[in-house]
């Protein structure tokens, strides 16, 4: 039976008023928000100023209110707000990946102790309703393989610099539009993408991975040569967050690659996210959608508060206590590496040199690289290198079999 949901909802920026506008267009949830609670009380908002307080007690104290929706831009605050309602009985949908790769375990357990759900559908992919299906559609269906474009902000830059943009003049009309943060490390270092992976590894593979443990490198280093160099091998260079399961071993990390045109994420363009799920008995299958913005994000948190009329809840059937899971390092990939300076590009320590060039301005190898000696370099602050994943350029350290990263999915 339907159940009546009284919401508590903290933040009203880009995805809480999208979500206010998206429930009155609702008219069969039997969900209300009682109140908002934000930061800067002062500020004028669009809808009545009765809702509003700063003051969390308001919600987190209020018995009426079962519910409470996450939308804040602060995750340390986040973590406060959603440990507190977990323990006083409240189901919580929040959007805050950062939060939950930091703390999946605790909040997991957290809300299993109160008997409670912990819904976090718009954290990953935006629109694209990924969680749900990884934790229910493919629940007996084993997964091999995870991988996708999940950060919209770096899919709009290496759209612009696929057109000849620099990466700085790219990320400032992301940031004009809105689209990328005064502050871009989460986004263009690849953060963002890795928190995302995190809990995608979690759903598809029942493996809680240490946010730390997972590699996560950008595009902040992108040249204009390393644009033109994909244009002129007719590939493209896209942010893909990557994992897969080898029996006991996962590898998951976050990079740029050169994709050629039948590769799934070719044509995911501007601010639109893509991710391929592979598994032993459905094959590939690829979701595509708007991976943010207010009404995309809203429509995931809208789908969760739908889903607690039902008192549903995530069971992480995947997650099997007797399975020794762990993240590997154990493997090789081939890699592009550019630099101006031929000394910084001699610091990379290729276990097996493919071509190499040198020109007037830059200089490039590619080759094979131990991952653990990728894990060497501090990659996001090394300013002269700039480094992309080749197409089939996973190959594990134990077997001379690549593995199929060039997830072609072809439509025609
Ligand atoms: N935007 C997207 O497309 C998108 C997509 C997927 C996931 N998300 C996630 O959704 C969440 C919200 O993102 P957003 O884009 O909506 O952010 P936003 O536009 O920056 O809005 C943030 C809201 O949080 C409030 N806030 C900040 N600190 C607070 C605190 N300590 N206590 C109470 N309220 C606080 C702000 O209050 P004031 O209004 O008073 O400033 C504001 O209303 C984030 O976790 C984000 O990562 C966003």
């Amino acid at each position: 039976m339907k159940k009546q949901l009284t919401i508590g909802l903290f933040g009203f920026g880009c995805v809480g008023t999208g979500l206010y506008e998206v429930l009155n267009k609702t008219a069969l949830l039997q969900a209300k928000i009682k109140h908002i609670v934000i930061k800067d009380a002062t500020k004028k908002r669009s809808i009545d100023a009765a809702y509003f307080s700063n003051d969390a007690d308001r919600i987190l104290n209020d018995e009426e209110i079962n519910v409470v929706v996450e939308l804040i831009s602060d995750s340390e605050a986040a973590y406060t707000i959603v440990k507190r309602a977990l323990s006083s009985g409240k189901h919580v949908v929040s959007a805050n990946k950062k939060l939950i790769a930091h703390h999946l375990e605790e909040l997991v357990s957290l809300a299993k102790a109160n008997n409670v759900s912990f819904l976090y559908e718009a954290s990953v992919g935006g629109s694209i309703p990924i969680i749900r299906n990884l934790e229910e559609y493919y629940n007996n269906d084993s997964l091999s393989t995870i991988n996708g474009i999940v950060n919209g902000t770096t899919n709009y830059i290496l759209t612009k610099t696929g057109e000849g943009l620099s990466f700085d003049t790219a990320l400032s009309t992301a940031q004009e539009l809105g689209f990328a943060e005064a502050d871009p490390t989460s986004d263009v270092d690849g953060f963002d993408a890795k928190y995302k992976l995190v809990l995608l590894l979690k759903h598809a593979f029942g493996y809680t991975a240490n946010q730390a443990d997972v590699w996560n490198y950008g595009i902040r280093q992108l040249k204009t040569w390393d644009a033109t160099y994909a244009r002129e091998k007719s590939l493209k260079i896209k942010l893909l967050a990557f994992g897969t399961r080898i029996n006991d071993q996962i590898i998951g990390f976050v990079a740029p690659h050169f994709i050629p045109a039948t590769h799934f994420a070719y044509n995911v363009e501007n601010e639109f996210n893509a991710v391929v799920v592979e598994a032993l008995f459905s094959d590939r299958q690829l979701f595509l959608g708007k991976g943010a913005g207010s009404y995309p994000t809203a429509s995931a948190v809208l789908s969760d508060i739908s889903a607690l009329q039902f008192d549903y809840a995530y069971e992480y059937r995947k997650t099997n206590e007797e399975e020794q899971l762990h993240l590997t390092t154990d493997f090789k990939l081939k890699v592009y590496v550019s630099a101006t300076s031929k000394e910084a590009l001699e610091t990379v320590p290729f276990a097996e040199t493919l071509e190499v060039y040198h020109g007037a301005t830059h200089h490039f190898i590619i080759g094979w690289i131990a991952f653990k000696d990728v894990l060497q370099k501090d990659w996001n602050n090394e300013s002269d290198l700039f480094l992309a994943v080749l197409p089939d350029g996973v190959k594990l350290n134990t077997e001379e079999a690549i593995l199929a990263t060039n997830q072609e999915v072809v439509f025609a």
